[in-house]
């Protein structure tokens, strides 16, 4: 039969989870839309379960003296400033089951801590701005979630967290966002919404939307084969949500 099938146009492929592997939640959204707030909620759900997070920002590449001392001119909202291969290769790991130590990252001084984040889990959410930005990467989600709020929002919140989180001033955030944020939205993340499978509007606001995850993430963990060679350390993000 060779008539047109516009269901052929949709088509999507299914990927079969084998069970010893993780499954890897993409989520992606501009900054501030609340990726990490769902994602905490997400966890604070699965309290005991074996469910871990991955933040891409772990994975900004540390700046230079020369760069540091200019870094109110740095393009931190383009894909380059993050080591994506690095965030791939984790993923790959992670995937076939490992235990794997990613770096920590420090906002203030633009560069990596001595700290690592030991990850590890049947179900990996992996949060950022630039989660979708490569095909190796979208290619290794099981499940992509695009976190989508109003620009406006986006910006307010980001006033008050880097403000208080970041060690910033409310000039210089509103200076790099019209600068760099914004464009680095449009240009990278918003066009990567049309890979996602599902979109959460209002972010961690909407429980609707959080629970129908949440009902998909138990159904997972329930066929999950369990891991005896993997020791599953804890819960991020649990202890400090009681
Ligand atoms: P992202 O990970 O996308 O950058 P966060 O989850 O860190 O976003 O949220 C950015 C800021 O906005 C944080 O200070 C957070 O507390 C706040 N925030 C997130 N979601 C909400 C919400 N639904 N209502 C109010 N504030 C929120
Ligand atoms: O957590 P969030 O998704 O907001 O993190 C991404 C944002 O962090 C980017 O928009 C980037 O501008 C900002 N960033 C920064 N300083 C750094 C590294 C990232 O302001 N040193």
């Amino acid at each position: 039969n060779s008539s047109f099938h516009y269901e052929n146009l949709f088509k999507q492929e299914t990927k079969p989870f084998l069970k010893p592997e993780a499954f890897l939640v993409g989520v992606c959204g501009g900054s501030a839309s609340g990726k990490t707030s769902v994602c905490r909620e997400i966890i604070r759900q699965l309290k005991g379960k074996k469910v871990d997070i991955i933040a891409q920002d772990w994975f900004y590449k540390p700046l230079t003296k020369e760069q540091r001392q200019d870094s109110a001119n740095y393009n931190f909202d383009s894909p380059l400033a993050i080591d994506l291969d690095l965030l791939a290769e984790k993923l790959r790991e992670l995937k076939k089951g490992k235990v794997v130590q990613c770096p920590d990252y420090d906002f203030v001084s633009h560069s990596r801590t001595k700290k690592t984040h030991q990850v590890s889990g049947d179900v990996i959410l992996i949060e950022g701005i630039f989660t979708f930005e490569t095909k190796e990467l979208r290619d290794l989600y099981d499940m992509k979630i695009f976190v989508d709020v109003d620009s406006d929002i986006r910006l307010s919140r980001r006033i008050l967290r880097d403000t208080s989180e970041r060690g910033r001033t409310i000039n210089g955030v509103i200076e790099q966002y019209f600068r760099f944020v914004k464009p680095g939205f449009e240009n990278f993340v918003a066009p990567k919404r049309k890979f996602s499978d599902v979109i959460i509007l209002r972010g961690s606001s909407n429980i609707v939307a959080i629970n129908l995850l949440l009902d998909r993430i138990k159904a997972e963990l329930q066929n999950h084969k369990p891991q005896k060679q993997i020791p599953f350390i804890y819960n991020r993000y649990s202890k400090d949500l009681e």
